[in-house]
């Protein structure tokens, strides 16, 4: 796939957007990664740490993910690593460090990048997403993507390979050890999964489109093969709906 380094580095470009965007405009400067993937050049604590306030929470059910943070990134309190399913939320609320990090009240920055491809039915992540934002301080942010063949041409022949070869990474995934497959959504699921909150302009596109002062004469965003979208929770905040009943390691709700 020979466009692959273009889709992640456009992701990994829009997710550094985002960030610099929560914390210049909301003040945000406390960032939950749900599915935090393996350590890689500019992490996001990075840009999030020279703040006095700043700290990072990676999350991430897969234990080699844990043990590679903790290993290789600085070994300081504004940064943890924690085991946990973010379909379980209470395998993330739980934990010391994301208690820690909600402690202050103080808004914070909710990164789902490259992971809600992994829920293949929209409605569970619909409501798995609500479960975090109906318990996130007020003035908090989520910043998403999602993996996207929306826009291309199915008629020209180049687009139709770009397609092609996206829905084969997506099937991929499946067959790695431990990993789901991913699943393609359109504008409109994403929309919908997100619909607790409300979208900040330009609302969802392209990874490149969003917010990027650098998109090149003639880019054509499409190609990123991935959606973008930071939103804000919606005021005023509704009680935690009975669906968000948080279930803790040992089973109880609280
Ligand atoms: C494609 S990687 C994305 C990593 C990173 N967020 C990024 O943008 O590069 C997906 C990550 O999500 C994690 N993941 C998948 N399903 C998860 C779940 N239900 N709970 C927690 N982590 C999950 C995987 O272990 C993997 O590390």
């Amino acid at each position: 796939m020979p466009t692959l380094p273009r889709t992640y580095r456009d992701e990994r470009d829009f997710l550094h957007r985002a960030i610099r965007f929560a914390s210049r405009q909301g003040h945000i400067h406390r960032f939950l990664v749900l599915g935090a993937g393996l350590p890689y050049t500019r992490p996001i604590h990075d840009d999030v740490l020279p703040h006095p306030r700043g700290m990072v929470v990676y999350a991430d059910h897969d234990e080699y993910v844990t043990a590679h943070v903790r290993l290789v990134e600085p070994e300081l309190p504004q940064i943890a690593a924690v085991r946990g399913d973010f379909l379980e939320p209470g395998t993330i609320f739980f934990d010391d460090a994301v208690r820690t990090l909600l402690r202050h009240g103080s808004p914070i920055g909710l990164v789902l990048t490259g992971v809600l491809e992994t829920v293949a039915d929209t409605d569970q992540a619909t409501t798995a997403l609500r479960c975090y934002t109906e318990r996130l301080p007020a003035g908090s942010v989520v910043i998403a993507t999602h993996a996207t063949v929306e826009g291309l041409d199915a008629g020209d022949t180049a687009d139709a390979t770009l397609a092609e070869h996206r829905r084969i990474l997506c099937d991929t995934y499946g067959r790695t050890a431990h990993r789901p497959p991913q699943h393609l959504r359109t504008t409109e699921e994403l929309r919908q999964i997100l619909g607790c909150l409300r979208l900040i302009p330009p609302g969802i596109t392209h990874t490149s489109a969003w917010h990027n002062p650098r998109l090149a004469h003639g880019d054509r965003p499409v190609e990123s093969l991935c959606l973008a979208a930071v939103a804000h929770l919606r005021r005023p905040r509704t009680p935690p709906s009975s669906a968000g009943h948080l279930r803790s390691v040992d089973g109880g709700t609280r």
